[in-house]
């Protein structure tokens, strides 16, 4: 049995191009699903699994990030005020969930050189990676959970998976992986490959759980595809020297990181929801978007 993992990493210093110009001032990690920030989604997953020593790694511009996790003292006495209890305790457990702290990366230089910057904070401990943008909800164990599973049982480096269709394949990293005694043992990986190219189907979709050798291997890694320092290059040369496996997720996983994922990610969770769920169903079925419930 391995210690629990308490430190996880939210590399967040990207610049969310694709959300332009909504991201232009305001950090993609706030964008919305619903009503919750998509980071706080994340954070939420982190402690569900155990994993309260949070850090963020933030760039310029990400200032609302720390701001959101941050005691509003005029907001909570207005809410509390105004006798709007529900409103006050959404808005102060937020600010007590965790502690967080927050590194800064000067440069976008990559993912693998976000991860890279968290590494003194880190130390020489097994460690959590999560990508805030892929959101995945699950009934049973968070996602994060089903990784911290296998990793108690092996002391490994373990990968959160999905398989995705031939024609997504180029969006991703995608994973060389053959079972072993019953785990996905992983031996290779590639970035955004071409799909005569991709070893199998099975993507990286933003959970990792890493030895501290990756923090060495990251310091090695040369910048690689779009001139930045690739986690996947880390991450393959972690798994020819040490088991590296991996865990195809169960949940519903939304790429909230491109415009489409993440309008799908509103409208799904904007169903469910319990004070707007009704309504939106209600609009859309007047408008024949969706057929009535019977
Ligand atoms: P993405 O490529 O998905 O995010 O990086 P991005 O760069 O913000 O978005 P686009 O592609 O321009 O639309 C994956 C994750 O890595 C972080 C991002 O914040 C995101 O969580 N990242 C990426 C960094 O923290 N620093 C970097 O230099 C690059």
């Amino acid at each position: 049995m391995n210690s629990p993992l308490r430190k996880i990493i939210f590399p967040a210093a990207g610049m969310g191009t694709r959300f332009l110009p909504a991201t232009k001032a305001t950090p993609k990690e706030m964008l919305t699903i619903v009503d919750k920030p998509l980071i706080q989604y994340g954070v939420e997953e982190a402690l569900d699994a155990g994993m309260d020593e949070i850090v963020i790694v933030t760039g310029r511009g990400k200032r609302a990030i720390e701001d959101h996790f941050d005691i509003s003292s005029e907001l909570e006495a207005n809410l509390h005020a105004a006798g709007k209890d529900a409103l006050y305790q959404t808005v102060s457990r937020v600010a007590r969930m965790a502690d967080v702290a927050y590194i800064r990366q000067k440069q976008p230089l990559g993912l693998g050189h976000a991860v890279l910057c968290a590494a003194p904070w880190v130390g020489d401990a097994c460690f959590g990676v999560s990508l805030a943008d892929e959101l995945i909800l699950s009934e049973g164990k968070s996602a994060m959970q089903q990784l911290c599973e296998v990793h108690e049982q092996t002391g490994a480096s373990v990968i959160g998976l999905a398989h995705v269709p031939d024609n997504e394949v180029s969006r991703y990293g995608i994973v060389d992986a053959q079972d072993e005694n019953g785990l996905l043992r992983l031996h290779g990986m590639i970035e955004k490959p071409a799909i005569n190219q991709a070893p199998s189907n099975l993507a990286m979709i933003g959970r990792y759980i890493f030895t501290p050798r990756l923090f060495a291997l990251l310091k090695e890694t040369k910048p690689g595809t779009g001139n930045e320092i690739q986690l996947t290059d880390a991450m393959r040369q972690l798994a020819s020297e040490e088991p590296v496996y991996g865990v195809v997720i169960e949940g519903q996983r939304f790429d909230a990181g491109n415009p489409c994922g993440f309008l799908l990610a509103n409208v799904i969770l904007g169903l469910q929801h319990p004070q707007h769920g009704e309504t939106l169903r209600a609009a859309l079925t007047e408008m024949k978007l969706i057929p009535p419930v019977r």
